[in-house]
């Protein structure tokens, strides 16, 4: 008999570093919790990420977009869109990836880039708030709660629309690196894979995701 075909969204992951964001979407990808999209590749806009060994580990494509290299934003925004349409790429997940994307970028993938923020958005978000520094910022104002959100892309920094938050309590004894590592474990690497889930099947559902033999 003929083989089913399925449509799953064709998904692009964009980072910098650890990839620990990353990692939580191959296993979910792994556990079938994540059935909707495919990861197809792995875009690093850093040299030595260790998200590009976990793309290896797990068989995925990578590739290494440098901004030095390309010499400009145009180039570097340029070399990022040609291999996504190489890839045929439906949605665009931006796990740990330090870079803004200007507004010619983001116009071009309406609803179809999201991003993971390591607080409760509208708090310690926008320029400047990435990575330690948004928990350092939560202990020094003294937030009792804060969390994390995946939210749409859009031309304003962490203000795009919001689809998933989790809330994280903030412990007396915290340090900005423990409760990074909370934050992580108890928020990103759920709500990440969940939002990714529930965007995939969107685009799946609207008839936009690319066709793939299962
Ligand atoms: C994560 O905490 C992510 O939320 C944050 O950087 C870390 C990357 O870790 N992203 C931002 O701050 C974006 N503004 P990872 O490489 O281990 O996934």
């Amino acid at each position: 008999m003929k083989q089913k075909e399925a449509r799953v969204a064709s998904i692009a992951v964009l980072v910098s570093g650890g990839g620990t964001n990353l990692q939580a979407l191959i296993d979910a990808q792994k556990r079938g919790e994540l059935h909707s999209g495919r990861i197809r590749l792995v875009i690093s806009n850093t040299k030595d990420a260790y998200a590009l060994e976990r793309a290896r580990v797990a068989g995925i494509e990578s590739a290494m977009v440098l901004k030095k290299e390309l010499g400009s934003t145009e180039a570097f925004e340029g070399k990022i869109r040609s291999l996504l349409d190489e890839y045929h790429i439906d949605l665009i997940v931006l796990a740990g990836f330090m870079s803004i994307l200007s507004a010619d970028f983001t116009a071009a993938y309406p609803k179809r880039i999201i991003n993971i923020h390591p607080s409760l958005i509208p708090s310690f978000c926008g320029k400047g708030y990435y990575g330690i520094h948004v928990h350092e910022a939560a202990m020094a104002r003294g937030v009792r709660i804060t969390g994390a959100t995946v939210h749409y892309v859009n031309e304003i920094p962490d203000g795009g629309e919001i689809i998933m938050q989790k809330a994280v309590a903030v412990r007396h004894n915290d340090t900005p690196e423990t409760l990074q590592k909370r934050v992580m474990r108890m928020a990103e690497w759920k709500i990440l894979p969940a939002a990714v889930e529930k965007v995939s099947s969107r685009l799946v559902a609207e008839g936009t995701a690319s066709e793939n033999h299962q």
